[in-house]
């Protein structure tokens, strides 16, 4: 009997994978009384995520991008200051720059769709002799691949930039043996419920410094000073993540490598599907080793395929599978008008030709399979 692909549910990109264990330890924690921003699971998760990725210090926040933003609040960083930034990023990365009023400077891929170090270089050495100050540098390890750090940290450093990694999406990856957080003076996750693990929606900062921990800490609580009455001597943000979701963190902790080794079967599949395609190429490079696989996403070359990226896109549509264009850069964004950048149309060229692939943990074989015969369907059309 053959099935109406049409008639079967939408697969998504990247759902959130949550089940018994998450409900077990979200009733704990409920049924704890500690359903405040302040508890035990809390501490625990920071703990875990902290040891996970190799760092001494850790803070729970309410998204990635309260992370960011609050590194920035802690370090300073503000009106005058110019702060480069990969151009190809989702939108949170920019906007945290944005809120403390710093002006961001977009900085290009290479072919990795990471910062490129030869375009940080280029704009740090022009940023200098127009005399603006420039405090820090934020590159982004894209898609699950991390930055490339042992060039980019020491190009920052020699500037006296301070480095603020935005590993949103890449928990799990490594570089050079290193895991993605742990790289730079302070690093962020994000475990919003499309990232590869989830606390439905949650953030963390990552970092050797102390100092900055204990003082995102105190801003993510309304800057309250550790007095008995409410006394405080700096603006505040509500910002912390609540003890309940930290306890949901701790379950897909438990279970991270194997929502890390489910989505690394996906990446092998697509490798063996887009084999024998010389106008594909899986974003990142050949060598998947360092990347999470978070999600999969691919560049077809318009010069040498019959069918484009979009081509692929509306098949899956047809064939009910959900696909996303790559980010699209944010120096092309309408909200960055005005803007700067070191820029040699890198980041342009693959988002023209790139195409985000499902590969979330919770597909099944069957799903994947009905994703693998839509792809065939284009690829050996
Ligand atoms: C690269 C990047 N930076 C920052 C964020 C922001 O994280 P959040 O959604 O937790 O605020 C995300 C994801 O949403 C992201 O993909």
């Amino acid at each position: 009997m053959t099935v109406d692909v049409e008639t079967q549910p939408r697969i998504l990109l990247s759902p959130p994978d949550v089940g018994e264990l998450e409900q077990e330890y979200v009733m704990r924690a409920m049924r704890s009384g500690w359903v405040a921003p302040a508890g035990p699971d809390l501490d625990a998760f920071e703990a875990e995520v902290a040891s996970r990725v190799g760092v001494p210090h850790a803070v729970g926040l309410s998204s990635g991008t309260a992370a960011l933003h609050l590194a920035l609040v802690s370090w300073g960083v503000g009106p005058g200051d110019v702060v480069p930034v990969s151009t190809f990023t989702f939108a949170a990365t920019v906007n945290a720059i944005r809120y403390v009023g710093a002006e961001p400077f977009f900085v290009d891929c290479d072919d990795t769709g990471n910062m490129s170090a030869e375009l940080l270089e280029q704009a740090l050495a022009s940023l200098r002799a127009d005399g603006r100050s420039v405090p820090v540098v934020v590159p982004v390890d894209l898609f699950g691949r991390a930055a490339d750090y042992s060039s980019l940290v020491p190009i920052a450093a020699a500037a006296g930039a301070k480095v603020l990694s935005d590993a949103a999406e890449a928990l799990g990856a490594t570089h050079n043996g290193s895991p993605a957080g742990s790289f730079g003076d302070a690093a962020v996750l994000s475990f919003n419920g499309n990232k590869i693990m989830t606390t439905s929606g949650g953030g963390m900062l990552l970092t050797h410094d102390r100092a900055l921990a204990d003082h995102v800490r105190k801003l993510s609580t309304q800057a309250r000073e550790p007095v008995p009455h409410y006394e405080h001597t700096e603006v505040g943000y509500n910002y912390r993540l609540s003890n309940i979701l930290a306890a949901m963190g701790r379950a897909q902790l438990v279970r991270l490598d194997d929502m890390l080794a489910r989505r690394r079967e996906w990446r092998e599949r697509y490798r063996a599907l887009f084999a024998d395609q010389p106008a594909v190429s899986i974003l990142g490079g050949a060598d998947d080793a360092g990347d999470n696989c978070w999600l999969t996403p691919i560049v077809v070359d318009p010069d040498v395929s019959a069918w484009a990226a979009g081509d692929l896109g509306a098949a899956l549509d047809r064939a009910n599978v959900e696909t996303r264009p790559v980010w699209k850069p944010m120096h092309l964004q309408p909200v960055s008008e005005g803007l700067r950048g070191a820029l040699d149309g890198t980041s342009e060229r693959i988002f023209e030709r790139g195409l985000t692939l499902p590969a979330g943990s919770v597909l099944s074989d069957s799903e994947f399979e009905r994703i693998e015969r839509a792809i065939l369907g284009v690829t050996a059309a």
